[in-house]
C-alpha cells in the first residue's frame, strides 16, 4: 500500500495573495504534523504556480499544474507547457480532468500526449478518468473507466511518474458521492486494469475525487485501493482541506 496523496485542485480560483496565504498555512500545518502519514499537493491555476511554489520552497507541500500542453513549445497561444510548469517549481500536473475533457473536448489520445509531455519534463502526471451520470445509469461505469485508462495512459507509465484519479463526473462539485461499496468496486477494477499499463500496479496511487469533504473523507479514504483524494471545492479553505488530510 502506498502513502496516501491528498491533492487539491483549486480550479480557476484564488488571487495571488489568497493562494500564497492558503499554501503557506497548509505548509505550516504539515510541518507541525511532521512526520505526517500522507503526502500533500496543491494545484493552483497556472498564474499562481510561481508564487505558490516560491512560498513553498523547502516545505513538504508539493505544487502541480492543472493542465499542460502536449507540445513542448511553439505556436500554441494560451497554452502552458510542462517545461514551463517545471521551470516554476511544479512537480505534478493534472491531465484529462473532466472539465478539460468537457470544456475543451480533450480526447483520451490528447490526454495521453499530455501525460507524455509531463514525463518528458520530469513531472508526475495525474491522469483523471470517470464516468458521466448517463454512463453510470446505463451500467457502463467500469467499461468507461477501462476505455479511458487504455486510451489515456501512454506506454512507459510507472508508479513513480503516474497517479490515477477516479472522479465520477456526476460527483464533481455536486455534493453527491458514490457509496463506499461503489468506490471499492471501481477502484478494484482500476487496479486490475493497471496490469500491463504501469510497471507496478500495486504501488501506483489511485485517488478518488468528487465531493470529498472532511465529513466523508474518513469513510472514502478507508476504502480498499483508494490511495488518496483529489479535492476541488474543499481544497480552497485550509480547515476543510486539512480536515480531509487529518481524516487519513
Ligand atoms: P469537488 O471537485 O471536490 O469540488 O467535487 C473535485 C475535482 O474536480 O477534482
Amino acid at each position: 500500500m502506498s502513502r496516501k496523496l491528498i491533492a487539491g485542485n483549486w480550479k480557476m480560483n484564488m488571487t495571488r495573495a489568497e493562494g500564497v496565504a492558503l499554501a503557506s498555512e497548509l505548509a505550516a500545518r504539515l510541518k507541525a504534523a511532521s512526520p505526517a502519514g500522507f503526502d500533500m499537493l496543491v494545484c493552483p491555476p497556472a498564474t499562481l504556480v510561481a508564487p505558490v511554489a516560491d512560498a513553498l520552497a523547502g516545505t513538504a507541500l508539493a505544487v502541480g499544474g492543472q493542465d499542460c500542453s502536449a507540445h513542448d513549445k511553439g505556436a500554441h497561444t494560451g497554452d502552458t507547457s510542462a517545461a514551463m510548469l517545471k521551470d516554476l517549481g511544479a512537480g505534478f500536473v493534472l491531465v484529462g480532468h473532466s472539465e478539460r475533457r468537457t470544456d475543451h473536448k480533450e480526447t483520451d489520445a490528447e490526454v495521453a500526449a499530455k501525460a507524455e509531455a509531463a514525463w518528458r519534463h520530469g513531472l508526475v502526471a495525474v491522469i483523471c478518468i470517470g464516468e458521466t451520470e448517463a454512463e453510470r445509469d446505463a451500467g457502463k461505469t467500469l467499461a468507461v473507466c477501462s476505455t479511458q485508462l487504455a486510451g489515456s495512459i501512454p506506454a512507459g507509465a510507472t508508479s513513480a511518474n503516474t497517479v490515477i484519479a477516479y472522479e465520477p463526473v456526476w460527483a464533481i462539485g455536486t455534493g453527491r458521492t458514490p457509496t463506499a461499496a461503489d468506490v471499492a468496486e471501481v477502484h478494484a477494477h482500476i487496479r486490475k486494469e493497471l496490469a500491463g499499463k504501469v510497471d507496478n500496479p500495486a504501488a501506483t496511487r489511485v485517488l478518488y475525487g468528487g465531493s470529498v469533504k472532511p465529513s466523508n473523507a474518513a469513510e472514502l479514504m478507508a476504502v480498499a485501493n483508494v490511495d488518496g483524494a483529489l479535492v476541488g471545492g474543499a481544497s480552497l479553505k485550509a480547515d476543510d482541506f486539512w480536515g480531509i488530510a487529518a481524516a487519513v
